[in-house]
């Protein structure tokens, strides 16, 4: 009986492909197995071997025609037999088509973009609705600008303190360059997320998008408002700075981390009120620039969520880097005196006033979900921040969140890996998005990384641990670097010896990172990573010596 042969899925992202060379003709014979012809999809492609035997009765797809993946290709059977009704009618295969899942991803950060281009690879027409740029906060304001600024600094630093390796250089810094680079760095990887999304035939709409019920989404784009309905939503609309109610923190001179990544000059002081992540990063960035920089934290220390000696490491050299650091320091008040700001602090106390240019204000972040009008879908949240559980579901069916949007861990790497998660289960899978991977960066200089249980942690919850801390003064590739002053510390299990975390501050630390992931993610012991060979000269021996030290039997600490 005559049977259709339908284009088939020559890898996971393919979705349609163009017949660029048939070796049989109409009326031959095909055995199984053979190469019926060849496909070009995007950058890949292949050849369809037939599943059939039979007289290849019809082609329908001639060279240099499109198909989707699915789509019929060509019909086979006996000679002679009647295979008209076979034929697709132009109106079914149209109709196949519609009936193919449409997901619309609102917001286009790590999360949405991720979540588009994983619910297209598993075959659902996707939209993804931007009110602003795909890349979200992470490649416009956040991880990839900042980093930018940093690797100038970096490089600036190393440039002044080239005498040390015999390098003698009078470095000036060009920070008008150093902008424009980073605007450059900004624009080619958005320019490549663009790429990915129409390479994926994901479908963008410029627009803001809220919901009008919960299968409808109404978009506010340039032209007007258009409405969308879809099968499935994710929500990923990211988070915006958090706002305190300090007196003058509106004057002129109070910037957020936006502001800080797009100023036309290099100011010449900054307070920066809030010593987490964003604050340390742009401290060591303007100290290395040149800025005079005090750093105002209402906590103990800094960057509370650290393993304690790890951030003892850094503050070490932001001090050193010339920053001024006050914990347990409150701000009272910013007062706008033109040229400058008088940023009065408070600490047992006693009061002080700081005259600075800038007043960086970034004392976290907070869910963006105000223009979504989540109450018509009856999507319910828990302050701003969606609710969802570990399938990235949303209290109502079809609608999932991830990222910032959902108040967890705000990382870009999270939100991409909930959005893959999303994107699995709102094409039918079971994915469940589990965190115990997941590492938490701070790009200061030395650098710092961490992941599972801290020492803090693990004795808060009164588990039974050893660590083993191995320092990078012992570690060659770290002196060549002039970067021996941070360490490797493993926390592991004190009986099974199963890594539990891993923290590393120094050289490379972000990238060295994820082999303690890895190991987290195998569930691996300290033994599996002393059994790795680890290359020489390398920072990353300095993680099998932690191993050993756990072990009691480092080599060379
Ligand atoms: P976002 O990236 O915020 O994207 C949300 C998108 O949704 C935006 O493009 C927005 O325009 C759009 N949107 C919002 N509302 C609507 C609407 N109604 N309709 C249509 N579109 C909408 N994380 C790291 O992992 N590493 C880092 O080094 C790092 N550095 C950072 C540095 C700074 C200065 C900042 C501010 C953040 C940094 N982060 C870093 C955090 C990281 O940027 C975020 O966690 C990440 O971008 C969150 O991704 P998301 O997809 O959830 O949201
Ligand atoms: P944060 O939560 O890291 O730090 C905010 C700090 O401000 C805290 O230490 C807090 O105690 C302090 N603070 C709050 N109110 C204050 C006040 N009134 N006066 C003085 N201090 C005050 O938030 P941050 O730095 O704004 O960053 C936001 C988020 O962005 C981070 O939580 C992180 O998820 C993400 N991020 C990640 C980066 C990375 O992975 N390398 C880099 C930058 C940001």
């Amino acid at each position: 009986m005559a049977k259709i042969l339908t284009l088939p899925k020559l890898s996971v992202v393919m979705k349609e492909g163009t017949v660029i060379n048939w070796y049989f003709k109409e009326g031959d014979l095909i055995k199984k197995g053979d190469i019926l012809y060849d496909v070009e999809a995007g950058k890949m492609g292949g050849s369809a071997e037939s599943e059939e035997e039979g007289v290849l009765l019809k082609i329908l797809v001639n060279v240099g025609d499109k198909a989707k993946c699915g789509q019929a290709v060509a019909i086979i059977g006996e000679e002679g037999e009647d295979f008209t009704e076979l034929i697709p009618k132009e109106e079914e295969q149209e109709e196949k088509e519609k009936k193919r899942t449409t997901v619309t991803v609102i917001g286009g950060g790590p999360g949405g973009y991720v979540a588009a281009i994983r619910a297209a690879q598993l075959g659902a027409e996707v939209t993804v609705i931007e009110k602003c740029h795909v890349g979200g906060t992470c490649l416009n304001e956040g991880c990839i600008p900042t980093k930018a600024l940093l690797h100038s600094a970096e490089v600036y630093e190393n440039a002044k303190n080239g005498a040390d390796i015999g390098v003698i250089a009078q470095p000036v810094l060009d920070f008008t360059k150093v902008m424009e680079r980073k605007n450059a760095v900004v624009k080619r990887l958005v320019d490549g997320i663009h790429a990915l999304l129409k390479a994926n035939g994901v479908n963008i709409i410029e627009g803001e998008g809220s919901f009008a019920d919960r299968t409808t989404v109404k978009v506010k784009t340039a032209d007007g408002e258009r409405k969308i309905i879809s099968d499935k939503y994710i929500i990923a609309t990211g988070s915006v700075p958090s706002t305190v109610p300090i007196k003058g923190i509106d004057s002129p001179q109070c910037i957020d981390s936006t502001g800080a990544l797009s100023l036309e000059k290099c100011p010449e002081s900054m307070v920066v009120i809030g010593g987490g992540v964003i604050g340390v990063e742009m401290a060591t960035a303007y100290s290395s620039f040149g800025t005079k920089v005090t750093i105002v934290e209402m906590l103990p220390r800094l960057l509370m969520n650290m393993d304690e000696d790890m951030t003892a490491v850094a503050v070490k050299a932001i001090e050193k880097n010339g920053a001024e650091i006050m914990t347990s320091t409150k701000v009272v008040s910013v007062d706008d005196m033109g040229e400058k700001a008088v940023v009065t602090v408070e600490k047992d106390g006693v009061q002080e006033q700081i005259e600075a240019e800038k007043v960086l204000v970034c004392i976290g972040r907070i869910p963006n979900t105000d223009s979504l009008n989540l109450e018509a879908a009856g999507i319910e949240c828990e302050r701003r921040a969606i609710k969802v559980n570990d399938y990235m579901e949303t209290n109502v069916r079809n609608i999932y969140a991830i990222g910032d949007c959902t108040g967890g861990t705000m990382l870009a790497h999270v939100a991409s890996a909930q959005g893959e998660k999303a994107a699995e289960n709102a094409m039918g899978n079971d994915s469940r998005y589990d965190s115990k991977t997941n590492p938490s960066c701070v790009y200061t200089n030395p650098e710092m990384a961490s992941v599972g249980y801290t020492e803090e942690q693990a004795k808060k919850e009164g588990i039974s641990y050893t660590a083993g801390v191995f320092s990078l003064g012992g570690n060659g590739k770290s002196v060549i670097m002039n970067g021996d002053e941070g360490f490797v510390k493993i926390i592991a299990h004190s009986r099974s010896k199963k890594v539990l975390g891993m923290q590393i501050v120094g050289p490379r630390a972000t990238d060295m990172i994820a082999e303690g992931a890895l190991a987290l993610s195998v569930n691996a012991g300290i033994e599996d990573i002393i059994n790795t060979i680890h290359a020489h000269p390398t920072v990353s021996e300095a993680v099998r010596e932690a191993a050993l030290a756990a072990d009691g039997r480092a080599i060379h600490g």
